[in-house]
């Protein structure tokens, strides 16, 4: 049981790293959370500060996932449903971060990181699926709440119910913390990436 909470607290602290509000602060001497949409995530960095910064907030956002589900193996707690389970406290943390008051993103990077440590070829399928979405309507917002729900239907024949019950939450949590997108995109003003074959507004 203290492996588990050991976990559960670095994993919500590693998640907590805010990659974004760094870079921004690091590489640009500005903070992420005054520009653009104002969240700290790959898009919004992408948005304002290009893509090889955008790039390296997707892989640190994404890698705290991975390592926060990795961690029940390096405490060789046994059971796979902790990778799950302990991932999703990296996810709370990014969502939730203690280094920045609280007030964090949108989940999507960093639960496709536990993904990545859970079943690779999953996360193929849905990164592959979130770029092809991206690239047709140029709205990021768009590819996560369209990926979600597909991905968490994708799940359900692997009879895994842990894993079918995080791809239900993370789905939840996700349509919750794009409510201000959702309410974008219908009004056609949502912020797009100037990648798309198809603009949608
Ligand atoms: O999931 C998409 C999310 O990253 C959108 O970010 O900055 O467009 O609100 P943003």
């Amino acid at each position: 049981m203290l492996k588990i909470a050991i976990c559960f607290i670095l994993a919500y602290l590693i998640g907590s790293f805010p990659s974004a509000y760094v870079i921004g602060k690091v590489f640009f001497k500005q903070d992420v959370r005054q520009l653009g949409s104002g969240n700290i995530g790959t898009t919004n960095t992408f948005r304002v500060f290009g893509v090889l910064p955008g790039i390296t907030v997707l892989a640190l956002d994404i890698f705290k996932g991975t390592l926060g589900a990795s961690l029940p193996m390096f405490f060789q707690v046994p059971g796979k449903q902790w990778m799950i389970i302990i991932g999703l406290a990296a996810v709370l943390g990014h969502c939730f971060p203690i280094f920045l008051h609280f007030h964090g993103g949108k989940a999507v990077a960093t639960a496709s990181g536990i993904l990545l440590a859970y079943n690779p070829p999953l996360f193929l399928f849905a990164f592959s699926m979130f770029t092809i979405i991206v690239l047709l309507t140029s709205t990021v917002s768009i590819a996560s709440l369209i990926s979600l729900p597909v991905l968490t239907i994708a799940i359900i024949p692997t009879h895994d119910p842990y894993f079918l019950a995080a791809g239900i939450l993370v789905t939840i949590i996700v349509y919750w913390r794009h409510l201000s997108n959702i309410k974008r995109i219908f009004s056609h003003q949502e912020n797009i990436i100037h990648v798309g074959l198809v603009y949608y507004l």
